[in-house]
């Protein structure tokens, strides 16, 4: 076939991220070794310059890098995000560190086929300082949720959670035992979702 990533029978990923993309690597690898019957087609950036860059260099992944403020406004450019996502023929977004709330149209769109990951047990801990939050309070039981993607901020109806145990009081700690989680729950979960199983 001519044009191989194009509406045949694998699965297209776009994963979405703004930082390190460690999420995006563990999503890549799973794809490059074939735990999951998937390619990543496109990784959307809005961060030039973010490390996640480089990943996607190493992986060959095509990249959509764009600076927000060269746009008048939200819909103008996930109106270019979704029109390069309809050319790729994309099943279903990642979003992996994304560090701005999905909008109208991109929801209007792609609504549905959005999932994102998020660094806490929801509906505990939305937003960007969840694990802070969590540490602030004390809790004793610590988690990841992966949930598809609405309007509300981190309110979708959730997906999956994984939980582990931690007695402390260092968020950078907490981070580093979350990542490890997230990365094995991100392609689990995918794998069930791309499989009609979830
Ligand atoms: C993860 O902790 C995820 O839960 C949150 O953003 C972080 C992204 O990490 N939404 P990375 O860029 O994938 O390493």
């Amino acid at each position: 076939m001519s044009d191989d990533h194009h509406c045949n029978y694998m699965k297209n990923i776009a994963v979405f991220a703004s930082g390190s993309g460690s999420n995006y690597e563990a999503i890549a690898s799973a794809c490059a070794d074939g735990r999951l019957d998937a390619r990543v087609v496109l990784l959307v950036c809005d961060k030039p310059g973010a490390f996640v860059l480089g990943r996607a260099a190493r992986f060959g992944t095509p990249v959509f890098v764009f600076d927000p403020h060269t746009y008048s406004s939200k819909s103008e450019f996930e109106t270019v995000i979704a029109d390069r996502l309809d050319s790729e023929c994309v099943d279903i977004v990642c979003l992996a560190g994304y560090m701005r709330i999905i909008g109208d149209v991109l929801l209007a769109r792609y609504g549905g086929r959005i999932i994102n990951i998020h660094p806490s047990l929801l509906p505990a801990f939305k937003g960007a300082h969840a694990v802070e939050q969590a540490v602030e309070y004390g809790v004793k039981v610590y988690g990841i949720t992966i949930h598809w993607v609405d309007e509300s901020l981190d309110g979708g109806r959730i997906i999956a959670q994984r939980s582990f145990d931690y007695d402390g009081d260092d968020p950078a700690e907490v981070h580093r035992i979350g990542q490890v989680i997230e990365h094995r729950l991100y392609v689990e979960t995918l794998a069930k979702l791309l499989s009609g199983e979830s």
